[in-house]
């Protein structure tokens, strides 16, 4: 086939990425309309799709969603600085950049909030009907952001030091979803206390963004809550009890649960050593901060 006779965007193709994210209050209760807080953080996914005759099936059954829903065939090549199945949103950040590099190679013309919009059907869609839209909403817009039900806000971004702690321990967030379900069906005089006690937490922690020290407290107080509702593993509690010995302000599990990443929050000077308590204990640390930046296009190839 002659090059000559394709149009030049026949060799571009459209490459975006989106950041994953740390659930800072609220995870699971979110789920039953409860408020949820998640900040975007500085590593990404970059995905560039590229268009075929026929779709041929992707590894990730996000991918292989977002294709269905944008009634197109074609291809991915995924680049990730996240690790996968470990609460930092990763599947969410894979499915914001593939429906957004979908709509841009494909000239679908969909606007970013249907594109947001979409992106939260595939991850219900994946999860057997339960998700929340934080990671897939944080992951579109970046910052920091309030969920309560179908209304979502975003918050001014805190100046706040972050070192999480990957487990690297896989966990399944459907997995752990149904576990939390499961839990509220045949125990719900237990789970749905835990579940507002959650909320309360979350809804305090908005009045302490500028002040570490309070924002720890309800940190600590938020992970033995999850603990309680059955999402705790025992290397998780490992890297909380270790980080905050080494002088976190706070710290807790992010995301599912199960495995997965734990962040501490921490003073400038501190943070060095959080994250060499953590490393000591068979894990791996990431200091990092907020991304005010949600999806974007990056340089086409
Ligand atoms: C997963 O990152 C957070 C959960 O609350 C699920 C969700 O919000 O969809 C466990």
């Amino acid at each position: 086939m002659s090059l000559g006779t394709q149009p030049l965007r026949w060799y571009r193709l459209a490459t975006w990425s989106a950041p994953g994210k740390v659930f800072l209050f609220g995870e699971h209760a979110v789920v039953y309309g409860k408020p949820g807080i998640a900040m975007a953080i500085k590593p990404r996914v970059m995905v560039t799709v590229r268009k075929a005759k026929r779709q041929k099936k992707p590894n990730s059954t996000y991918i292989a969603e977002c294709f269905r829903q944008m009634g197109v065939s074609g291809s991915v090549y995924v680049r990730s600085q996240l690790p996968s199945s470990s609460g930092l949103g990763s599947s969410a950040a894979v499915t914001v950049a593939t429906l957004f590099a979908i709509n841009d190679e494909f000239e679908i013309g969909k606007s970013a909030d249907e594109l947001a919009l979409i992106a939260h059907t595939v991850e219900k869609n994946v999860q057997n009907g339960r998700a929340s839209a934080t990671d897939t909403y944080v992951s579109t817009v970046g910052g920091m952001v309030l969920i309560t039900g179908n209304t979502k806000r975003r918050l001014p971004p805190p100046q706040i030091q972050l070192v999480i702690g990957n487990s690297l321990t896989h966990h399944s967030t459907s997995g752990m979803v149904a576990r939390v379900a499961d839990l509220k069906k045949t125990r719900p005089q237990i789970a749905d206390p835990i579940i507002e006690a959650i909320a309360a937490v979350t809804k305090c922690s908005m009045h302490h963004f500028n002040n570490p020290r309070e924002l720890g407290n309800l940190m600590n107080m938020n992970h033995a809550l999850l603990e309680a509702l059955g999402v705790g593993h025992p290397q998780l509690s490992r890297l909380v009890l270790a980080a905050r010995a080494a002088g976190a302000l706070g710290a807790k599990m992010t995301g599912a649960g199960g495995g997965g990443c734990m962040f501490a929050l921490c003073s400038k000077s501190a943070k060095t050593r959080v994250a060499g308590a953590i490393e000591a204990c068979e894990a791996r640390a990431i200091i990092t901060g907020i991304d005010t930046q949600g999806v974007r296009k990056e340089k086409d190839e």
